[in-house]
C-alpha cells in the first residue's frame, strides 16, 4: 500500500488538520447498531475489514507525517508521555520487532527492514530515517526501543506486564489519549486502571474482557473500537493539558457545530509478545468532523440515534452533556428515520 502524506497539518492552535474523500471513506465507524452500551466487542485482528483502516496491522494514512510531527512536539513540552518500568526491556525489543516488521510487510514502498543475524537496518522514507543498529542493545539506537519506534508510530500504545492473573500497565506513548493519564495509571492493573468508568464495573465487562485477555496468544491478535467526541480536531486531550481543550467545550454554537465536532475513534489492537509473554495494546486515534460524518446517510442517521439515546452516565464520562443538544439540534433534521441494517 502506498499513501499520499499531508506533512504541513496541524492539530493544535491553527487545526489545518482536514481529511480528503478518500479518508472519510476509510473512517472506521464505530457503531453496528443504533444503539450504544459497553460491551466485550472484541474480534480477531486480521487484515480486511469493513474500510481500509482494517487493511494493515498498524494502519498508516495521510495523516502519518503530521501525526509524528505532533507527538515530537509533545514530548518536548512533556517527556513523561512515554514511560516504561525498568523490568519490561525484552517488551521494548518485541514492541519494536512487531511495529517494523509489520510496518514493512504491509507498506514496502515506505518502510524496510533488512536483518544481517542482530544488526538490523531500518529505512523510514516519509520521516527520512535510516538506522543500522543490533537488536537487543539499546545503546545503538538514539533512545530506547519502545520511544525510538512508537515515535515512527500513529496512535498510542502501552505495555502491559500480566503476573499474578492480572495485567498492569508498565509502560506507554501516550500523546493523543481521550483525557487519561498515563503518569498517573502506570503501574495499575486492569481493574484499577478502568476506575473511571461508569456502568461497565457492574455489568461484568471488565471482569471476562480481563479473562478473555489473560489467554490471548502470540500471533492471534485481537481488537475492538471505542469511541469518543473531541471539539476541534485536537490528539493531545490529556488531563495535563485540560486547561488548554477543556473550555473549547464552551464555544460549540449551532453555526460551527458541524466543523468543531469531531467524532473520536479509536481503533485498539492487543498482541501477545514473543519473548517478554508481555501484552502490546495499540489506540489508533481518527478524528472525522459531524460534516464530514454528515456526507454518508448511514451514518448521519445512526450517530444522531447513538447520541439521542445514549445512557447519561455515560455522555457525561465522555464529557458530552455541554454541547450534546446543539450536535442533535444539527443531527436530527439528517435522520430521514429510515430503518438502519445491522453492521458497519
Ligand atoms: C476506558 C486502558 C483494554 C474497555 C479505558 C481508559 C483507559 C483504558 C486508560 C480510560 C479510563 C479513565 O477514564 O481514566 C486500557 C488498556 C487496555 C484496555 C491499557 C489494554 C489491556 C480494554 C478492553 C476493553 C476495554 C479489552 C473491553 C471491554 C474500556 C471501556 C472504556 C475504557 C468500555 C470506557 C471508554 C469510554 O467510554 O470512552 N481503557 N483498556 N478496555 N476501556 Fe480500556
Amino acid at each position: 500500500m502506498t499513501v499520499q502524506f499531508k506533512p504541513a497539518e496541524t492539530f493544535r492552535d491553527t487545526f489545518t488538520y482536514r481529511k480528503s474523500p478518500e479518508d472519510i471513506l476509510r473512517f472506521p465507524f464505530p457503531f453496528p447498531e443504533d444503539e450504544y452500551m459497553y460491551s466485550v466487542n472484541i474480534e480477531p485482528h486480521v487484515r480486511g475489514g469493513p474500510t481500509a483502516a482494517f487493511q494493515a496491522q498498524f494502519d498508516i494514512d495521510e495523516h502519518y507525517v503530521a501525526e509524528c510531527r505532533e507527538r515530537e512536539r509533545v514530548l518536548k513540552e512533556d517527556p513523561k508521555r512515554c514511560q516504561v518500568l525498568p523490568h519490561m526491556m525484552a517488551a521494548q525489543w518485541d514492541t519494536l520487532e512487531m511495529i517494523m516488521e509489520n510496518l514493512a510487510a504491509d507498506y514496502p514502498a515506505h518502510f524496510t527492514l533488512t536483518k544481517d543475524g542482530d544488526v538490523w537496518t531500518w529505512v523510514n522514507r516519509p520521516l527520512g530515517i535510516h538506522q543500522t543498529f543490533t537488536f537487543g542493545k539499546a545503546e545503538t539506537l538514539p533512545c530506547a526501543p519502545f520511544e525510538y519506534i512508537t515515535r515512527q508510530a500513529q496512535g498510542d500504545f502501552t505495555l502491559q506486564d500480566q503476573r499474578e492473573d492480572n495485567l498492569f500497565v508498565d509502560g506507554g506513548m501516550v500523546t493523543t489519549q481521550a483525557d487519561w493519564s498515563l503518569e498517573f495509571d502506570i503501574g495499575m492493573s486492569f481493574q484499577e486502571w478502568h476506575g473511571p468508568v461508569p456502568l461497565a464495573h457492574e455489568k461484568g465487562v471488565f471482569d471476562r474482557a480481563l479473562k478473555y485477555l489473560l489467554r490471548l496468544q502470540y500471533g492471534q491478535p485481537v481488537r475492538r473500537l471505542n469511541w469518543t467526541m473531541t471539539i476541534n480536531p485536537r490528539l493531545d486531550t490529556s488531563p495535563e493539558n485540560y486547561p488548554v481543550w477543556g473550555p473549547d467545550k464552551a464555544t460549540v454554537t449551532s453555526e460551527n457545530v458541524a466543523e468543531k465536532v469531531h467524532l473520536r475513534v479509536e481503533l485498539q489492537t492487543l498482541y501477545r509478545l514473543p519473548r517478554s509473554g508481555a501484552i502490546l495494546f495499540g489506540i489508533r486515534c481518527y478524528l472525522t468532523s459531524l460534516a464530514d460524518i454528515a456526507k454518508v446517510p448511514k451514518w448521519r442517521r445512526r450517530l444522531h440515534r447513538v447520541l439521542r439515546d445514549l445512557h447519561p452516565d455515560i455522555a457525561a464520562y465522555k464529557g458530552i452533556p455541554r454541547y450534546q443538544q446543539t450536535v442533535l439540534d444539527y443531527l436530527a433534521p439528517l435522520d430521514d428515520g429510515s430503518p438502519t441494517s445491522k453492521g458497519i
